[in-house]
């Protein structure tokens, strides 16, 4: 029988014996993937975002809101009672990239869609203290005096699309867009459309109260209010949940 302390006196022995081990684990956590097609469930309603919500999500990187938000509700008990039900791999798979991250120096936002009318963000987002007296989070006042710029959407949309993103090109794709996500949806997801249907949208909803204007608030606001809205977890499970809320 080996002894513990002839391995670890013998640094030989022990690199060998650390590989085979190192390969075993390697080996149980690679193999698998050669022999499913989808390492990402499907989930009905997850889809890739609209023009302006893609261009709220860039401005939500630039400003780093990343920094102190994370995107990903982990399946512990007290994570789903203060956030709803934990976050679903489907759920950020058109994310280039994720915003999981892990520092929370404010609360999670991956299900703030919906939480705060788009009133409340856009006081809340120009001056935090006005609607949350004793936040530490930035103001942001640019964000309702710049004008979007949304010269480049297409071409951000292309480069998602090369990612594996469903944007659609050609009448072929655009058909199967229709199938999957529906015709709502799969006009919105139209690369040749972008523009057309980002102005649609900002000026349907008129996220930052002005009419006359896109702005970055626009977009900003259009993509938070979408965050975690996708899948329908009341069709799941959520009278379990609402009993401890
Ligand atoms: C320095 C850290 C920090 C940064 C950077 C930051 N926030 Fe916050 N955020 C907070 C804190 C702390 C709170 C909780 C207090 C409050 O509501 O203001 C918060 C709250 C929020 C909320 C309300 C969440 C809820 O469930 O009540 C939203 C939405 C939000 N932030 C969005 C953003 C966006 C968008 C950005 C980037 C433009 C951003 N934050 C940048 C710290 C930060």
């Amino acid at each position: 029988m080996i002894k513990h302390e002839s391995i670890e006196t013998n640094a030989g022995l022990l690199i060998a014996l650390t590989l085979i081990v190192i390969s075993i684990g390697g080996l149980v956590e690679i193999v698998p993937l050669f022999f499913i097609n989808d390492t990402v469930e499907k989930v009905e309603g997850v889809r890739p975002y609209s023009a302006l919500e893609l261009r709220g999500r860039d401005i939500y990187q630039r400003e780093g809101c990343y920094l102190c938000h994370s995107q990903m509700v982990r399946p512990f008990r007290d994570e789903m009672l203060r956030y709803g039900h934990y976050s679903l791999a489907a759920e950020s798979k058109y994310d280039h990239p994720f915003q999981w991250g892990s520092k929370r120096t404010g609360p999670d936002l991956a299900r703030v869609g919906g939480k705060y009318s788009n009133e409340w963000h856009v006081a809340h987002l120009v001056r935090p203290t006005a609607v949350v007296p004793q936040s530490v989070m930035p103001n942001y006042p640019w964000l309702l005096e710049t004008e979007l710029n949304y010269s480049d959407v297409q071409d951000r949309m292309r480069a998602l699309k090369m990612t594996g993103v469903p944007y659609s090109e050609t009448q072929q794709e655009y058909e199967a867009n229709v199938t999957t996500f529906g015709a709502d949806i799969a006009g919105r997801l139209d690369i040749l459309r972008a523009e057309e249907t980002l102005m649609q949208q900002a000026l349907t909803y008129n996220y930052d109260g002005q009419r006359a204007r896109i702005t970055e608030m626009d977009a900003l606001i259009a993509y938070l209010q979408v965050l975690g809205t996708m899948v329908d977890f009341s069709r799941y499970d959520e009278g379990y949940f609402t009993q401890f809320r």
